[in-house]
């Protein structure tokens, strides 16, 4: 990464795990400020202990409450001013079937729908807010996924995963024509779109009862690879905006 974000404010959101926590580390290691949201505020404070003399900070939010993302905004605006970055990055699966009646798909659906495309959009609102007042270069980096754009065969329900990242990939486009409505928008929006990445992710999703059936022999990528993918994406000059990216592991069939 040039250095230009170097002193810069970057909010990245689900950093206690993962992508997130990688992302977090490298910019943290790269001189940006960072602060990072998850739930489990605690595991965000265990990695700012790792990373030692860095300018990082832990702030307990769930992006699926409206009210928790305002509250959180709310002290980031008394602490630090303003937002330069925004990694969108907190997401969730969930195992339910859209044809189920029964109650608990619904509520599993709505918690996919909470997180991934409602979270995503109050937080974006709260740190395009803060980007504004900051009259500054800006980036809003939306990490989505490849079944953002189409969605494969697995032989288990994707359940409302895949309609929550196609909606990412329609909102990282709708932000973008917003800023061109903006005179003068300073900021770019980019969404990374990774396969399949080695973290907590499908154990938690619970698409699977048994995650080493499916995940057994399919190549995988890291969260650190993401993290590199963002950090070209941050390197980029001003005028130019990568809208998507893309990043799989070498031989992933679907
Ligand atoms: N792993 C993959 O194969 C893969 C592939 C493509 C795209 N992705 C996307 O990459 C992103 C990160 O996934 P990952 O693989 O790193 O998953 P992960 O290891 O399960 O980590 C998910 C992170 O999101 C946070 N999070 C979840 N719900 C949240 C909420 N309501 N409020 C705040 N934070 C929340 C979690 O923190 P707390 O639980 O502490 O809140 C955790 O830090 C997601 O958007 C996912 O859809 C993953």
């Amino acid at each position: 990464m040039s250095e230009k974000w170097a002193g810069k404010v970057a909010v990245v959101t689900g950093t206690s795990a993962g992508i997130g926590a990688a992302v977090f580390k490298d910019f943290a290691k790269a001189g940006i400020i960072t602060i990072g949201l998850a739930r489990r505020a605690e595991k965000v404070e265990d990695l700012i202990k790792e990373l030692g003399d860095v300018k990082a900070y832990a702030y307990k939010c769930d992006v699926s409450s409206p009210d928790s993302v305002t509250e959180t905004f709310k002290a980031i605006e008394e602490k630090f001013g303003v937002v330069n970055i925004l990694i969108n990055n907190a997401g969730i699966g969930r195992s339910a079937s859209v044809l189920d009646e029964n109650a608990e798909s619904f509520k599993k659906m709505n918690e996919i729908l909470d997180t991934n495309v409602r979270g995503l959009t109050h937080v974006s609102r709260e740190a395009y807010r803060l980007m504004k007042k900051s009259d500054d270069y800006g980036m809003i980096i939306n990490i989505n996924s490849v079944v953002g754009h189409q969605l494969p065969f697995t032989g288990f329900s994707l359940s409302m995963y895949g309609a929550s990242k196609f909606a990412v990939t329609a909102l990282t486009e709708t932000m973008r024509q917003e800023m061109i409505m903006q005179e003068n928008s300073k900021i770019r929006v980019s969404s990374v779109s990774p396969g399949y990445v080695h973290t907590e992710f499908v154990a938690a999703s619970g698409f699977v009862s048994d995650p080493s059936i499916v995940l057994e022999g399919f190549p995988y990528i890291l969260g650190d690879d993401v993290s590199k993918a963002v950090m070209y994406l941050l390197s980029t000059p001003y005028n130019v905006n990568v809208t998507e990216l893309t990043i799989r592991p070498v031989g992933e069939k679907f």
